[in-house]
């Protein structure tokens, strides 16, 4: 067995390769708080365009391209509805309410990460002068690795419009719905107002994140960045390794897809887990434990040079489970996918 380290935590752990590093090292860059870096430029224009809408932001990060859509499309005292288990509401540390003033309104979600259609028609807020003011839908794809099903946002940002919401997407992982389901990113760009797309994560850049809106909402945005402390310089370096992600990462995803699904048949087969396979769509791979065991195969997993999250502790048909999640990217190999495998049977 190689004793090298399996990084299945997430797909955020790449390290750029050599031609990432050489695009970095060739970019063509100046001041972009003066709108000066041409590379900052070339990429914003691309995702732009891959979309199919008029402008683009270069962000360090998806939290901040979340929360700066956020600040834009709604006021304080104004209300996002979104997911409860959307990363909007779930893991950004609250920044649109603490910073913004803005109401979340988190609905539930299924296993999936639906939201059911009546339960959004009813929450908006019709104006009057008790309650917030629903300004903006939120959604998610993929959501958990898991791709969002077209007729369904459709319904979804419909209701939205019919009701004069803004919608937003965060796109984190839409890479990888673009590549499982060949549906383009301009599809996207239609059903949204805004959408915000990550290079960080399956698409393997170091940093960086890309809002992209009408030029203004964008312009605002950028006003936005500036308050926020996200206004970069030289960042035609960053940008050059989104460009080079997007150019040359982004069909890969399908082996991702491939490897994660065929990792899951194979713990399937395993006596210690019990393995979602409806749920696995793209990157993510669930496989559920009991609780009992939960340390003891993390400790295994860890010994053998696999690295993996601590289990989340979720409840299935009323029982308490635990769940690991492993994550494939760019980094994980045919081999990491045997030896994680064979580490699993040999526990
Ligand atoms: C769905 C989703 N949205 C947004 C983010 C935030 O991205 P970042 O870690 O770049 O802030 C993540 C990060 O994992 C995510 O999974």
């Amino acid at each position: 067995m190689n004793n090298e380290i399996s990084d299945f935590r997430s797909d955020t752990v790449t390290n750029p390769s050599s031609a990432m590093r050489e695009a970095m090292c060739q970019a063509i860059v100046g001041d972009d708080d003066y709108g000066d870096d041409l590379t900052v430029k070339a990429l914003e224009e691309k995702i732009a365009y891959l979309f199919d809408k008029p402008s683009a932001l270069f962000l360090p990060s998806g939290t901040q391209s979340n929360l700066i859509a956020l600040l834009t499309h709604c006021q304080r005292g104004e209300e996002v509805i979104t997911g409860k288990e959307y990363h909007i509401f779930a893991w950004e540390g609250g920044g649109a309410s603490t910073l913004g003033g803005i109401i979340v309104n988190p609905l539930m979600t299924d296993e999936t990460g639906g939201i059911n259609l009546e339960e959004l028609t009813l929450s908006i807020k019709r104006g009057s002068n008790h309650e917030p003011t629903t300004k903006l839908l939120s959604l998610e794809n993929t959501f958990c690795g898991i791709v969002q099903p077209m007729e369904k946002l459709k319904d979804l940002t419909q209701i939205a419009r019919l009701n004069n919401l803004s919608t937003h997407l965060d796109g984190a992982r839409l890479a990888n719905a673009v590549v499982k389901t060949g549906i383009s990113f301009k599809t996207y760009g239609k059903l949204f107002d805004t959408i915000s797309l990550c290079l960080s994560k399956g698409l393997g850049a170091p940093v960086g994140s890309v809002l992209v809106g009408g030029p203004d909402f964008i312009e605002r945005a950028r006003r936005i960045r500036k308050q926020l402390g996200g206004g970069m310089r030289q960042s035609g370096i960053l940008a050059a390794a989104g460009l080079y992600a997007v150019e040359h990462n982004l069909q890969r995803l399908s082996k991702d897809h491939e490897n994660a699904y065929n990792l899951a048949e194979q713990l399937s087969k395993n006596t210690h887990f019990e393995v979602p396979l409806n749920i696995i769509d793209t990157n993510i791979v669930y496989a559920d434990i009991g609780p009992e065991k939960a340390k003891e195969m993390h400790s295994h997993l860890s010994n053998n040079y696999v690295r993996v999250n601590f289990p989340e502790k979720i409840i299935i048909d009323g029982e308490i489970r635990s769940r690991f999640r492993f994550v494939v990217h760019l980094d994980i190999d045919d081999e990491d996918i045997i030896k994680l495998i064979n580490i699993c049977n040999n526990f």
